[in-house]
C-alpha cells in the first residue's frame, strides 16, 4: 500500500523562514513555491478571517487600514504565532498539492537544531503540519538541511562549517559524520540589518523610512565592507521617508559607505557567532575548518562583500554556497529524495 501511495503523492519538504517560505516537491526537480512568511487578516467584531497569504500579504505589511491586520508569524528564526503559521502551511500546501492526486502527501519541515525547539514546539510544528493535510510528518535540523543543499560532504568523517544567515537569525553550525557537532544561533539576521539602516537614517540624517525600503537600500548597495574608491561607492536615491523634524516626506540620498557604517555592527557579530564556535569545536574537526573553509547559506549571505569582510575578520576562507536563499529548501528536498541513505537526519517521531 506504501508503494501504492508513494506512486501518487506529491511528498514535499518546506523551509518555514523567518522571511521567506520555501516548499520543493519530491520528483517535481526543486523548489515551486518561495514566498514572503506573511499572513493577512480582515478583522471584524473580533473575528478574523485569512485575507492574502505570500506575496499578496507582503504588500499589505506596512499599510494595513485598521480593519486589517499582516501577521509574520515567524520571529527570530522560531514559530512565534501558531495559528498563522497553520494558516500559512495549509495555504502553501493547497497551492503545490494538486488535487488529482489520491493520498496525503508527507511533508519535512526544517527546524532549528536540538535545544532550539523544545519537544512541546516540535510536537505543535508537526500537529499543524498534519492538520494542514499531511499523511506523516517529519522534522530536520535546519543546519544540516543548509549543509546538504550546500552540497556539503556531512556524512563525512571531517568538520564542514555552515553559517545560515537568515531574515531572524545567523545559525553557525559544525557537522561531522552527519550529525551536529557544535550548534549556536545568533539573533542578528537580514531583519537586525534592515533595522541598523533605519536607526542610522534616524540618527544621521532625520529621515524615517520603512522596512521595506531599508530591506532595498541593504540588497541593492548594502555591503558589508568600506568601498575603496575614496568616495563612499555607488550611491541610491532614498524615495518614500519622512522628515523627522517637520513630518513631510522627503527624499535624500545614501552612499555605500554609509550603508558599511550602519551594518557595522550586525557585521561584526556575525563574525564572533563565528569565531566562537571555531574556539568551542573540538581542535581535529577546528582544524578541518581552517583547513576546508566555511560555506554561507541564506539571504544574509548575499550582502555584498561580507565574505570578504568576514574573511578579513576571522582569516578562515569563506565561500557563498550557489542558490543561498535556497539552500535549506534544497537540503531538506534532497533529504527526502535520498531517504535511505539520509533517513537518520529526519525525525519522524520525537
Ligand atoms: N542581496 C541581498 N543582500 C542582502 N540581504 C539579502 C539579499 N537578498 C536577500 N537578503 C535578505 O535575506 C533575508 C532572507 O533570507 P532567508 O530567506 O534565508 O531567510 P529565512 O530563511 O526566511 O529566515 P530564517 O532562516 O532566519 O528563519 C532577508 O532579510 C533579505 O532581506
Ligand atoms: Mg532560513
Amino acid at each position: 500500500m506504501a508503494g501504492f501511495a508513494g506512486l501518487f503523492s506529491s511528498d514535499m519538504a518546506i523551509d518555514l523562514g523567518t522571511a521567506n517560505t520555501l516548499v520543493y516537491v519530491k520528483g517535481k526537480g526543486g523548489v515551486i513555491l518561495n514566498e514572503p512568511s506573511v499572513v493577512a487578516y480582515h478583522v471584524k467584531d473580533g473575528q478574523k478571517k485569512v485575507l492574502a497569504v505570500g506575496e499578496d500579504a507582503k504588500l499589505m505589511l506596512g499599510r494595513t487600514p485598521g480593519s486589517i491586520e499582516a501577521i509574520r508569524p515567524m520571529r527570530e528564526g522560531v514559530i512565534a504565532d501558531f495559528d498563522s503559521a497553520e494558516e500559512m502551511i495549509k495555504h502553501f500546501i493547497r497551492k503545490v498539492h494538486k488535487r488529482t492526486t489520491f493520498s496525503k502527501p508527507k511533508i519535512i519541515v526544517c527546524v532549528p537544531p536540538h535545544g532550539a525547539t523544545p519537544p512541546v514546539e516540535k510536537r505543535a510544528i508537526r500537529t499543524s503540519v498534519m492538520s494542514a493535510g499531511a499523511r506523516r510528518a517529519g522534522l530536520i535540523a535546519e543546519p544540516i538541511a543548509a549543509a546538504i543543499g550546500a552540497g556539503m560532504p556531512i556524512t563525512d568523517p571531517t568538520g564542514s562549517m555552515v553559517v545560515d544567515i537568515g531574515g531572524g537569525t545567523t545559525e553557525v553550525a559544525v557537522l561531522s559524520l552527519g550529525d551536529i557537532v557544535y550548534a549556536r544561533s545568533v539573533r542578528v539576521g537580514g531583519d537586525r540589518m534592515d533595522e541598523a539602516i533605519i536607526s542610522y537614517l534616524r540618527r544621521q540624517q532625520n529621515i524615517l523610512v520603512g522596512e521595506s525600503t531599508a530591506e532595498r537600500i541593504k540588497t541593492s548597495i548594502g555591503t558589508a565592507r568600506m568601498p575603496d574608491d575614496g568616495r563612499g561607492g555607488a550611491s541610491m536615491q532614498i524615495r518614500g521617508g519622512r522628515d523627522l523634524l517637520n513630518g513631510v516626506p522627503k527624499e535624500t540620498d545614501i552612499t555605500q559607505a554609509q550603508v558599511a557604517e550602519a551594518l557595522a555592527e550586525p557585521v561584526q557579530q556575525i563574525c564572533e557567532a563565528v569565531m566562537t564556535a571555531l574556539e568551542t569545536t573540538p581542535p581535529d574537526l577546528a582544524a578541518d575548518i581552517v583547513d576546508r573553509g566555511v560555506m554561507l547559506t541564506g539571504g544574509g549571505a548575499l550582502l555584498g562583500e561580507l565574505d570578504l569582510a568576514l574573511r578579513e575578520q576571522t582569516g578562515l576562507s569563506i565561500s557563498v554556497a550557489d542558490e543561498s536563499l535556497n539552500c535549506v529548501a534544497l537540503g531538506t528536498g534532497k533529504a527526502l529524495e535520498y531517504e535511505k541513505q539520509l533517513r537518520h537526519v529526519i525525525d519522524y517521531d520525537s
